[in-house]
């Protein structure tokens, strides 16, 4: 059985080690206390507690999962402390950050990556039981990532693999695809409450319909599920729209409508593209 150390047995820490108990040993857990540490142990279930990073003992697999800001200099830490050998695998959580923050333990012969699980691990105890089907991108070295292939399957995860430099593009997809759906959410309640309808019924009339479209979005895929006045070249209900927008609202229906204008390509004639960029520009 491969052994495990978790560093920043936090939320996400926790939760991974506890799931990959029945399948990795859980060796060495250090949060920022050595009182921290033992807390986690008893959540986890298994490993020895450590102060420092220098009484963690032997491991094949190091997961870093202290908060973004601090893994470079966790990083540095861990490479000096003289405990990963060659051949381990060390490994952070940030889903916006490469694997190259973990550059100074390639010195030390091991080899880095990152995995990180599409998943808000807010309550590690619901986040164990929930976490089965979590795809977990992988990014780094080659072997480390076959390595944290099998660790995520054994964790119920679907591993996926980034392309090299390919972290930002997709912590961008995740941020407009999480954050922004319910930023669009808010703007779309409050436009709908500028026509008189209260905040109860603004709600469900806007989240009830995300959820349809998105219903639709998974089984017909974007562009065969888009609906509405742009698809149809409908340019005067699109003006209409935009003289009654703030202008917060209106730079953002713009900047969407122009890309649903994209979306939308040859089901639009030249002259409807062409006057609905006017429009939206
Ligand atoms: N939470 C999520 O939903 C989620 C999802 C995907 C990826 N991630 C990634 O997972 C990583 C961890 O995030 P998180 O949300 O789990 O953070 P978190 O709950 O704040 O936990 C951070 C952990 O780091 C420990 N820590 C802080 N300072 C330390 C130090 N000086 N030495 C050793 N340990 C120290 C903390 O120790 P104490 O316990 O003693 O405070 C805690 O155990 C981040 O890279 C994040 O981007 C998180």
């Amino acid at each position: 059985m491969l052994t495990l150390n978790i560093i920043g047995p936090g939320r996400l820490g926790k939760s991974i080690a506890r799931l990959a108990k029945p399948h990795y040993q859980i060796a060495g857990v250090c949060a920022s206390s050595l009182a921290s540490s033992r807390d986690a142990v008893a959540f986890i279930g298994a490993g020895q507690p450590c102060a420092t990073l220098a009484d963690l003992p032997a491991a094949d697999l190091f997961l870093l999962a202290v908060p973004d800001a601090m893994i470079a200099e966790k990083a540095i830490e861990l490479a000096e402390s003289g405990v990963v050998q060659a051949g381990n695998v060390v490994f952070h959580a940030s889903g916006a950050s490469e694997a190259s923050l973990l550059l100074p333990l390639k010195a030390a012969g091991a080899s880095i990556a990152s995995m990180h699980p599409a998943f808000s691990f807010a309550d590690p105890a619901r986040a164990v039981s929930t976490f089965a089907g979590t795809l977990c991108a992988l990014e780094g070295d080659i072997k480390a990532c076959d390595v944290l292939h099998d660790f995520a399957l054994a964790l119920g995860g679907k591993p996926f693999n980034l392309a090299e430099g390919g972290k930002a593009a997709y912590h961008a997809s995740l941020t407009m695809a999480a954050n922004y759906l319910v930023t669009l959410a808010d703007l779309s309640i409050k436009t709908a409450q500028q026509a008189g309808i209260s905040d109860e019924i603004a709600q469900s009339l806007i989240i009830n319909l995300m959820q349809q479209t998105l219903a639709n979005i998974k089984v017909l895929g974007p562009a065969a599920a888009l609906t509405g006045p742009i698809v149809r070249g409908d340019q005067s209900t699109v003006d209409k729209h935009l003289r009654v927008l703030n202008s917060t609202t209106r730079r953002c229906y713009q900047s969407l409508g122009q890309a649903t204008v994209n979306l939308a390509g040859d089901k639009l004639t030249d002259e409807q593209q062409l006057a609905l960029t006017q429009l939206l520009f």
